[in-house]
């Protein structure tokens, strides 16, 4: 089995070949996606793509970058979405004090609320942390949130010793397929194949030798074949492995057989 655990099916860049992407999705043998929603409205898409699809799964939130569009009935709004049985996650939530798109005093205040709701909900969280690591997870052990992901893992064998210690589980985008990621290797090399998630974070960051173009599931297979090159390990075994960590974070039950 093989799962893209963090995509964006729902932006724009799919809207014009929207139902052949997740096509070769198939072909590929991706068997599952989670889209993941990054303000109210995409949230809405997500959800909606996970009701058309069966091999579609949802997660909602509001994105560090769109922490200013959160108005008064936002959290209303996602709470209602929550209650679709296909959204098997919150997020992406978390910090930027890379890009700064929203200020940062901003950012971490409505982290910190979007977490409490997560808990509220019960809901597994996805972690955006960029040049916030600290910050990041000391909101997160704050919350008493021992459900997620750090997802586009983007610290060192430190930071993702403290990470697992937390019971949160790392997700390793195609950047690891780059020949200067040298430190995100190091982590895949040395964190338990047990803690690791793949993704895309389609149509962002695609691997090599696709990098440069708009990234799609299926491209997943890619980091798939790296991610075991680095660990001396069959494809086989990393795409199960990493396809249970995701069913098991996110709770999903699948039938038997895939
Ligand atoms: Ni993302």
């Amino acid at each position: 089995m093989l799962i893209d655990s963090h995509a964006h099916l729902e932006m724009k860049e799919f809207d014009n070949d929207r139902s052949g992407v997740i096509e070769r999705t198939k072909l590929a043998g991706v068997d599952y996606v989670i889209t993941v929603g990054t303000n109210l409205n995409l949230s809405r898409k997500a959800v909606a793509l996970a009701g058309q699809y069966e091999n579609i799964y949802a997660s909602i939130g509001v994105h560090p970058h769109d922490a200013g569009k959160i108005g008064h009935k936002t959290y209303d709004d996602l709470k209602e979405l929550a209650g679709h049985k296909k959204v098997v996650a919150y997020g992406e939530i978390g910090l930027d004090f890379f890009r700064n798109i929203s200020p940062q005093a901003q950012q971490i205040e409505k982290f910190g609320e979007q977490l409490h709701l997560a808990r509220e909900l019960d809901l597994p969280v996805i972690i955006h942390d960029r040049e916030a690591h600290d910050q990041s997870l000391q909101m997160v052990r704050a919350s008493g949130i021992h459900r997620g992901v750090f997802h586009c893992f983007s610290g060192d064998y430190e930071m993702a010793k403290k990470c697992l210690d937390w019971g949160f589980y790392l997700s390793v985008p195609g950047v690891v397929t780059f020949s200067k990621s040298k430190t995100l290797q190091d982590v895949v090399r040395q964190v338990p194949l047990s803690s690791l998630l793949l993704e895309t974070d389609c149509p962002y960051l695609a691997p090599e030798p696709y990098r440069g173009k708009r990234n799609e599931p299926a491209y997943i297979v890619e980091t798939a074949k790296k991610v075991a090159e680095i660990k001396g390990l069959s494809r086989e075994e990393v795409t199960a492995v990493t396809a249970q960590n995701t069913l098991d974070l996110f709770r999903i039950k699948v039938s038997p057989g895939k």
